[in-house]
């Protein structure tokens, strides 16, 4: 087969990486990749929102399955183009991609179907928004309605805080028209999850769950990124929550879509807070967590592809996955400056003395005179494992430990979540 595989973040190295491994895959393509997938596929310079260009590509190359990594081609509805023009292509059509593309939608499907969720309020007008933020006697979260990169949900403290959220997203428009309606709703206290299940609109498939760190700082302290680090699986996810995200959550939500004529077939990601009531759902996403994916696909055994195939054509009660027992920690090298402003083109050092059971997956990297430099925020994630989240953390940071570039910075307390509650338990 040939595969295409679009984006060039680390969640995308970490597909090709997985998918290279299948006995079904001849050649890869990525568009637009980055240094590290050209090390293990073709890169091809499309931009992911440039629906047209990749599908000629794909025509003209004769491409059998492309997997999309991010949600913005998605929501676009690239799947649709991709089949108008009689092609596979694995992630949900537009019409169910809207999970992701409007937080109304979400906020509103979960209402109208009792999935669990913090209490909301929807406004399309600053003026009604401002006036009931004033009123709040509660910390509550502003988010923008569309994608915003991550960065359209605000958590307040304060009632000047939230008027300051809505201000920023209603009226000077941070974020385009994705802040034409704000969701207000009310701030959960917990431990965050997050849990991906592959689904063909029937069946329900989980992936082990993980946990991300957004914050930029040790102690999650700073302002909010793509994610930091991850690991997989966090302690706080009991077989009890399991049981209970897949009764009240992740089974409802695709039949819910299902009988609202939204069918979704692809990666649903569930972000969850994990409460004193239970799990509540932050937000869904419409395809494979980024660094989330970096631990929980590399702990997946079973092969790739037919599980993908599988979505595709409707048989994915024929599948059960394997999963590697042991625990996987992802550590993110970024910038200088990120997620404020940075520079590119710094001299990757070191690479080559990551030992080879520590996995190095690339994100914003790039090739300049024969040498890998930085070319993004996020530079490279590096995952390493372990028989406990303990020693996988030491193994992923000795490696971290030989890599350098000019201004690189990362947490140092990835998992820290987990080792608490291991030490509170004595183990
Ligand atoms: P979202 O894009 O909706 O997932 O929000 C991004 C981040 O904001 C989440 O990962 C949480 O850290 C935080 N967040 C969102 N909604 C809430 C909430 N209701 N209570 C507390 N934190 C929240
Ligand atoms: N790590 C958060 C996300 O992929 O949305």
């Amino acid at each position: 087969m040939k595969l295409l595989v679009v984006g060039g973040g680390g969640r995308e190295h970490t597909l090709v990486w997985k998918l290279k491994q299948s006995p079904f895959v001849e050649k890869i393509y990525c568009a637009p990749g980055n240094a590290g997938i050209a090390q293990d596929a073709e890169c091809v310079p499309y931009k992911p929102d440039d629906l047209e260009g990749l599908v000629d590509f794909a025509k003209k190359e004769g491409i059998d399955l492309t997997v999309v990594g991010p949600e913005a081609p998605l929501v676009a509805g690239i799947r649709d183009a991709f089949e108008a023009a009689g092609l596979r292509l694995f992630g949900p059509h537009s019409r169910a991609a809207i999970i992701e593309g409007s937080k109304v939608f979400a906020k509103q499907l979960m209402a109208k179907y009792g999935i669990p969720t913090a209490d909301f309020h929807i406004f399309r007008d600053a003026r009604e928004a401002l006036s009931y933020v004033r009123e709040l006697d509660r910390p509550c979260v502003v988010k923008a309605d569309g994608l915003a990169g991550g960065k359209g949900a605000i958590v307040c403290g304060t009632r000047q805080e939230a008027e300051e959220a809505v201000h920023l997203i209603m009226e000077k428009k941070a974020f385009g028209k994705a802040g034409d309606a704000v969701v207000i709703e009310d701030r959960l206290e917990g431990e965050e999850v997050s849990v991906l299940a592959f689904t063909d609109g029937e069946t329900v498939l989980p992936m082990v769950a993980s946990q991300d760190h957004k914050r930029v700082f040790d102690g999650d302290q700073g302002p909010n990124t793509g994610g930091m680090g991850a690991y997989s699986p966090p302690p706080v996810y009991t077989p009890e929550v399991h049981e209970e995200v897949c009764q009240k959550i992740l089974f409802p939500v695709i039949t819910a879509l299902a009988s609202e004529g939204r069918k979704y077939q692809g990666v649903i990601y569930a972000g969850l807070m994990i409460t004193e009531k239970g799990p509540y759902v932050l937000e869904f996403n419409c395809r494979f967590g980024d660094p989330e994916a970096q631990v929980v696909i590399p702990r997946l055994r079973s092969d790739l592809v037919p599980v993908m195939e599988a979505v595709l054509e409707g048989r994915l009660h024929e599948v059960s996955l394997e999963w590697d027992e042991r625990a996987a920690v992802c550590v993110v090298l970024a910038s200088g400056g990120y997620p404020g402003a940075y520079e590119k083109g710094k001299v990757i050092f070191g690479l080559e003395e990551v030992p080879p059971d520590v996995l190095v997956f690339h994100a914003g990297t790039a090739r300049a005179n024969g040498q890998i430099v930085t070319s993004g925020g996020r530079v490279l994630g590096v995952t390493g494992f372990g028989k406990t989240i303990r020693e996988a953390v030491s193994r992923t940071y000795q490696a971290v430990e030989k890599i350098h570039f000019e201004g690189m910075h990362y947490r140092r307390d990835i998992a820290h979540r987990a080792l608490v509650r291991g030490e509170e338990s004595g183990c």
